[in-house]
């Protein structure tokens, strides 16, 4: 490692040196068909895909966002709905909501898991919540099953697993408890392709077919248009990209735990309060955050100053953001989400991070500790 490298938070083109040939080999394949939109290699990610998850379908679309909508049409959710989620997410999850013309309606996050508070989740049902939309932030696990228990039946889970391909609790896979789960192939994602991507799996078939649908201008072929969709199809260069990867997944989501490890037992646990992970999930850790203790602006500066990258997910609750002032809250209604807001930061992740970098990155900060925060 030269002296003046940089550590990024996430370096994508490590992982494409490692499975260059195979990838390579992929990509060529489809340049050669002829055929690049809705062909053979989206109908065998969507099989693989779908297998892994152990879900009955797997719908490709041009991104998750575009899955959220999707889904949300699907269930005939918009004008004068209510769906239920976190504030405490991407931007995408509400923008989703907003643009079916439903209202979101937060629940604040658990200040451990930061997750929704599915605990809190029943005071917000009014005879007009049609869904909730649980998010698996950084791969940790909203216990679904015990949300469904608690909810009335009419009304529809859509996961948000935009970020927890391979995170499971009690071995069942996000993505597949609910009525629908939602993934992006964003590059960044722990299955990432090399543009936009996403899917929608479902065990319901009516559910499967109308995405289907929706995806592809409401045709059921050339000539016959029999519902208004959209043009939102995960191309074929993605799907083959993304079945390479797919098969490293699990073996490169345990890497990620690894690195997980060593920060959680070499830094500071009076400094850092990490996010916990219940003992029933398997985190997939698309994130390695936590809470911290301290000057956070001081340390990111520092840590920038030495040439690590670190990042803030996220800066602002969904609740306080300038778009959704529409939506009437205020600062204050969901306190634990500002607050993790203003302590939580990003530590670098991603399944190729050396070893001598990792112990770069905790030495750095352990030092910083000791130096300016004792
Ligand atoms: C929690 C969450 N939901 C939804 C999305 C949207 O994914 P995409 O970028 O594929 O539309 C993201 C992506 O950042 C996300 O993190």
């Amino acid at each position: 490692m030269g002296k003046d490298t940089i550590i990024w938070r996430c370096d994508l083109r490590v992982q494409y040196k490692k499975y260059k040939k195979e990838i390579d080999a992929a990509i060529k394949k489809v340049l050669k068909t002829g055929q690049y939109i809705l062909a053979e290699e989206l109908s065998a990610f969507e099989k693989d895909f779908a297998e892994y998850i152990g879900s009955k379908y797997s719908v490709g679309v041009g991104n998750a966002t575009d899955g959220l909508i999707l889904s949300l049409k699907a269930l005939e959710i918009g004008q004068g709905d209510e769906v239920i989620t976190t504030p405490f997410t991407a931007i995408p999850t509400v923008s989703a909501i907003i643009a079916t013309g439903a209202k979101p309606v937060f629940v604040d996050i658990d200040e451990k898991t930061f997750l929704i508070n599915i605990e809190r989740v029943t005071d917000f049902i009014t005879s007009k919540t049609k869904a909730i939309i649980p998010v698996h932030i950084f791969g940790n696990v909203v216990d679904v099953k015990r949300l469904r228990s608690l909810i009335p039946e009419n009304i529809s889970i859509i996961e948000d697993a935009a970020q927890s391909h391979g995170s499971k609790i009690n071995g069942k896979h996000t993505g597949n408890m609910g009525d629908i789960g939602v993934f992006s192939f964003y590059p960044t994602k722990n299955l990432g392709g090399y543009g936009d991507g996403g899917t929608v799996v479902t065990n319901n078939q009516e559910i499967a077919r109308e995405i289907k649908l929706l995806r592809m201008y409401g045709m059921t072929d050339k000539d016959h248009i029999v519902i208004n969709g959209i043009n939102s199809r995960l191309d074929e260069l993605q799907s083959a990209v993304l079945s390479v990867k797919l098969k490293y997944l699990d073996e490169m989501n345990e890497l990620r735990n690894k690195i997980a490890d060593k920060y959680r037992t070499e830094l500071d646990n009076q400094y850092f309060t990490f996010q916990y992970i219940p003992d029933n999930v398997f985190c997939n850790y698309h994130l390695f955050t936590a809470r911290v203790n301290g000057d956070r602006n001081k340390l990111i500066n520092y840590l920038e100053r030495k040439k690590i990258q670190t990042n803030v997910y996220y800066m602002i609750p969904l609740h306080l953001q300038e778009a959704n002032k529409f939506l009437g809250y205020n600062k204050g209604d969901f306190p634990t989400a500002e607050k993790l807001c203003s302590q939580i930061i990003a530590l670098p992740m991603y399944p190729e991070l050396t070893t001598q970098k990792l112990e770069k990155i905790i030495t750095t900060i352990n030092e910083f500790v000791r130096k300016y925060q004792k």
